[in-house]
């Protein structure tokens, strides 16, 4: 153990060194963003990407760690390694706090790094080695994927067993939330580009993120980058513990009356189908739009998990989804995240469409007032920016005439 230490002591100070020098911590922007494309589930209703050799990791916004299974044989990490800390920087639930810095059992001169990864569908953690793998994709002007990239990526080797729930053929799930180790970040260091990541999620054919950032084109052609056009910016959030996107809200507002006063805190979550409130907050969400609905076609009894669900042929349809009354989010900046009929009614059967908005099922202490899901999110640009600790959304691209399945993936020159 003793003959480890001066090894150790360098690699720790030379880690926080680079953390001080600026021309050392990744201030070399200049290589090109990544782009991959998004495919939504039908039977689980996640998201997954092609990143791992071309095979589909689940993308998960709330996820500080890339997971995925391993060969027998594969390249692993000390104990003490520096990325073997990242990889330990949030726990799972009832995770033991285990697996670095600490040597192995049998060789006192030798530890090997293990990890937490963990499925937020089965809610179930495993152990394994932390390794590397090839992360795949193209990287792209904004208007096309150009040439394939590829690079090699911490992750976490888990047990087969731990692949149980999500969608099939995904080999994994890709961490996108506030972490070291998370893939924007990896993206990020692997490109030099801002370690900052665009999330279009798609409602049905291919939905697109860009690792970078941007810029971002959609068809139709001759369109402005969509990254630069934001419908509003709101401040990122800690919540302790979480290494997630949280935002603060002033309020929620129901046809424009307002029906939660703020703070609020705000998660947004691609592991659920449907935006969660808390028990307090659904109550009076809920109370406003039946109200606001009062003349609308009910059908009864209503489809669960909905409460509120209305016969779709006569709700009218704009532009913006069917014609029912605006939700809104009055955000921290003072921005407001509007939310249309195309993200606020989902279409349970032909002639049903319901208030997609459920109650929050298990409360823990602290819960966010709001956790926004997949169905929420989709066509709706959103820009996670870490550098400037900031959230970024379009509003609903419909309002622009586009959608998140817009991009143009032909190969470009
Ligand atoms: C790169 O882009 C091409 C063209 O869209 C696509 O066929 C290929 O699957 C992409 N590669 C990855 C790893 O996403
Ligand atoms: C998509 O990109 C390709 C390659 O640049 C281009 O030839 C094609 O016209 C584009 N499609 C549309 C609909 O703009």
């Amino acid at each position: 153990m003793a003959q480890l230490k001066p090894a150790v002591l360098l690699a720790v100070s030379l880690c926080c060194l680079s953390a001080l020098l600026p021309w050392c911590a990744a201030a070399s922007y200049g290589g090109k963003p990544l782009v991959t494309a998004i495919t939504k589930d039908a039977a689980t209703k996640l998201y997954t990407a092609p990143l791992k050799d071309g095979r589909p990791l689940v993308l998960d916004l709330s996820g500080p760690l890339i997971w995925s299974t391993c060969p027998p044989k594969h390249p692993s990490f000390e104990c003490h390694h520096h990325v073997c800390a990242h990889a330990h920087s949030y726990h799972p639930p009832g995770c033991p706090r285990t697996g670095h810095g600490v040597a192995d059992d049998d060789d006192p001169f030798r530890c090997k790094c293990t990890a937490h990864p963990y499925n937020p569908i089965a809610r179930k953690s495993g152990s394994g080695d932390l390794t590397r793998v090839t992360v795949t994709a193209n990287d792209t002007d904004g208007t096309n994927p150009l040439r394939p990239v590829s690079f090699p990526a911490v992750a976490a080797c888990a047990p087969h067993s731990l692949l149980a729930k999500l969608p099939a053929g995904a080999v994994g799930v890709a961490g996108l939330a506030r972490s070291r180790v998370s893939l924007p970040a990896q993206a990020a260091r692997a490109q030099k580009v801002a370690n900052k990541f665009a999330l279009c999620l798609p409602s049905g054919g291919q939905g697109v993120a860009i690792f970078g950032g941007g810029p971002l084109f959609l068809l139709p052609p001759g369109r402005q980058d969509v990254t630069t056009t934001l419908a509003g910016t709101t401040p990122l959030r800690r919540n302790p513990g979480h290494p997630g996107y949280f935002i603060s809200a002033k309020g929620i507002a129901v046809n424009q009356e307002k029906v939660q006063q703020g703070p609020l805190v705000v998660g947004l979550s691609s592991r659920i189908p449907y935006t969660e409130l808390r028990s307090d907050v659904y109550g009076p969400v809920v109370k406003a739009f039946d109200k606001a609905t009062a003349e609308r076609k009910r059908v009864t009894p209503p489809v669960p998990p909905f409460e509120l669900c209305y016969d779709s042929r006569e709700l009218g349809s704009t532009r913006l989804g069917y014609a029912v009354p605006q939700v809104d989010l009055m955000l921290e900046s003072g921005a407001t995240w509007m939310l249309f009929g195309a993200n606020s009614m989902v279409q349970v059967n032909d002639n049903t469409a319901c208030f997609g908005f459920v109650k929050m099922a298990k409360e823990e202490k602290g819960a966010p007032a709001v956790v926004i899901g997949g169905f929420q999110m989709e066509n709706n640009l959103l820009v996670f920016d870490e550098e400037k600790k900031q959230l970024g959304f379009s509003s609903l691209l419909f309002g622009r005439q586009t959608t998140c399945s817009n991009f143009n993936f032909t190969l470009g020159a």
